[in-house]
């Protein structure tokens, strides 16, 4: 296999607020994605960062009382702590207000003006006169202009799902003061994004999109685009215009812009080559985004546009992923279905999630649910009764019988070729990010190799003179067990970090093919720990969610 190097991204998470559930599906579903190109000799740069700007995170931080820059830096720290408890292996994890990124953004920003993509206009917009603040469209609310429902945004009715400007919502509110907006008049820069339509048309038909993703694009490119306004209003968190009033960028134009930011700190800090390498026009080396389908248009139509426009290299692909929902709701703190990373290891282990996200993934813009007592069962069931018993029963005899050593021929030369047959598929699969069907694959296999142990009655043949048939059967499920560990490595590191302990092996995707004999192994020690009802009813309780 030739080696490649590979960028890969996930979106950046927000900075006012915490992990949750929902973030964790994404950044799982990059980690094992990343793992396997990792295990198959690819070299990865995984990367993402904090998203630390725009209004939200304003507002939140003066809820609290402290500035804004104290605040986001806090919470740097807490998002980077969830994820490392969950064995995301980013390279490097930056924060959207930095030095770098700054840098990069206006020189991007004059880039564009000098080759005459932006240009400035003067526009409405509500403003609330209390707060003395331009009202973003999701900080106003009143009555849809069209089907006259009430109590919905500034920038479109959940209702009847039309999408219209703020200025026309009849008795409109700010969300800040209760009161009455005004409409004021200011001036906006906008980035020509119209004029990249026939190419973003020609770049779609270049991508492998899920089908589903391009035809949503697809969709988007037969209306008209209109110019993207990627300036705001003071006040607010972020970077200053150069020479453009008392105005911001907006927090979508510096986000993605951090994507490259990152890379070139990783690249200056670490590494030998340059941030240019993946970003050069014409760059044969990968980039790969991983984002939630709420984003597509951000990272499909402005994202490649803006890239296009200073001569960078577009994405390769973008992975995109349906929404978490919890017994089919949508995650929501007032439903008490909105579960932090953090709390769910105060019950439970990282490789549990992990191991259940994988088997309900694939590679389409589906939303996935979580039933707690569904994921107890598939936990229980797959990794303890299955998997993990597997080691167990085989082990116990190489332990006791055995000085610990693995027999010196396979019993069943034919089903060990079998298993190794199956990680042709099964690195199809990762690689398509199908890994439902890996874990369905797996399962399988672990059920082959479970029966195999049942019909050869180990426990009858340890009672006859003749040990060598016995130990022979013993090692082959060893063997079998390790072929499916192997496979799991991508997917459940902690519980690989102990079987790799046990078995006195690395587990690498290329070491299958050969059979380990002779072999000596360590003392059984218990794997996994069978996950129980009051873990379960812990996490139901501190949410006091009905719905869980
Ligand atoms: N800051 C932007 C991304 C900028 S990328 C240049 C953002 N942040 S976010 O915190 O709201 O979301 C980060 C990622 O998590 C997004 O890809 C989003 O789709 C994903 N998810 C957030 N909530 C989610 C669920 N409930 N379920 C699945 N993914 C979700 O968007
Ligand atoms: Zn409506």
């Amino acid at each position: 296999m030739i080696k490649k190097r590979i960028l890969v991204t996930c979106a950046l998470p927000y900075s006012n607020g915490p992990i949750h559930l929902g973030h964790m599906l994404e950044q799982i579903q990059a980690d094992i994605w990343v793992r396997y190109k990792r295990m198959c000799g690819n070299d990865v740069y995984f990367i993402c960062a904090d998203d630390s700007h725009g209004t939200a995170i304003m507002i939140k931080s003066n809820k609290i009382n402290i500035s804004p820059k104290i605040m986001i830096n806090k919470v740097k720290i807490k998002h980077k702590l969830d994820f490392s408890r969950f064995n995301i292996t980013h390279n490097y994890y930056d924060i959207t207000d930095s030095d770098s990124n700054k840098e990069l953004v206006e020189k991007i920003y004059l880039n564009l003006r000098f080759n005459g993509f932006i240009k400035s206009k003067k526009i409405f917009q509500l403003y609330d006169e209390k707060k003395n603040i331009f009202l973003p469209d999701r900080f106003v609310k009143g009555t849809c202009p069209i089907c006259k429902s009430k109590n919905q945004y500034g920038d479109n009715c959940e209702i009847c799902g039309s999408t219209y400007n703020a200025i026309n919502l009849i008795k409109s509110k700010s969300i800040l003061s209760n009161s009455k907006p005004v409409i004021k008049k200011t001036n906006h820069i906008f980035f020509n994004l119209p004029y990249f339509k026939i190419l973003l048309k020609k770049w779609i038909k270049s991508i492998k999109f899920h089908k589903s993703v391009y035809n949503k694009i697809n969709n988007w490119l037969k209306l008209d685009l209109k110019k993207w306004d990627i300036s705001r209003d003071k006040p607010y968190f972020g970077f200053k215009i150069p020479n453009f009033e008392e105005k911001y960028f907006y927090v979508w134009l510096d986000a993605p812009i951090c994507y490259i930011s990152t890379i070139k700190k990783l690249c200056s800090k670490r590494l030998n080559f340059s941030f240019k390498d993946f970003f050069k026009y014409n760059s044969k080396l990968k980039t790969y985004h991983f984002i939630g389908k709420d984003i597509i248009y951000f990272h499909a139509l402005f994202w490649p546009a803006i890239l296009e426009s200073i001569k960078f290299k577009k994405p390769d692909n973008i992975f995109v992923h349906g929404y978490l929902t919890i017994n089919n709701y949508k995650m929501s703190k007032s439903k008490g279905t909105f579960i932090t990373a953090n709390d769910w290891l105060k019950f439970l282990d990282s490789d549990s999630l992990r191991y259940y996200y994988a088997s309900k993934l694939s590679d389409n813009i589906n939303d996935i649910n979580i039933n707690m007592y569904d994921f107890m069962k598939k936990i229980n069931n797959d990794i303890v009764n299955k998997i993990v018993n597997l080691a167990s029963r085989s082990s116990k005899f190489i332990n006791n019988d055995f000085n610990d050593t693995l027999s010196e021929k396979l019993e069943d030369k034919k089903l060990y070729n079998y298993f190794i047959k199956k990680s042709y598929i099964i690195s199809k699969l990762f690689n398509s990010r199908k890994f439902s069907h890996v874990i369905k694959k797996i399962i399988n296999l672990t059920n082959i190799a479970n029966n195999y142990i049942d019909n050869k009655t180990p426990w009858k043949l340890s009672k006859i003179k003749d040990k060598k048939l016995l130990h022979e059967i013993v090692s082959m499920g060893l063997n079998l067990f390790r072929i499916l560990a192997t496979f799991l490595k991508p997917i459940v590191p902690e519980l690989i970090i102990k079987i790799e302990k046990f078995l006195n092996i690395s587990l690498t995707w290329n070491s299958i093919f050969y059979p380990l004999l002779n072999h000596k192994i360590k003392k059984f020690k218990k794997l996994y720990n069978r996950i129980n009802i009051n873990q379960i009813n812990s996490i139901i309780n501190l949410y006091k969610c009905k719905c869980l």
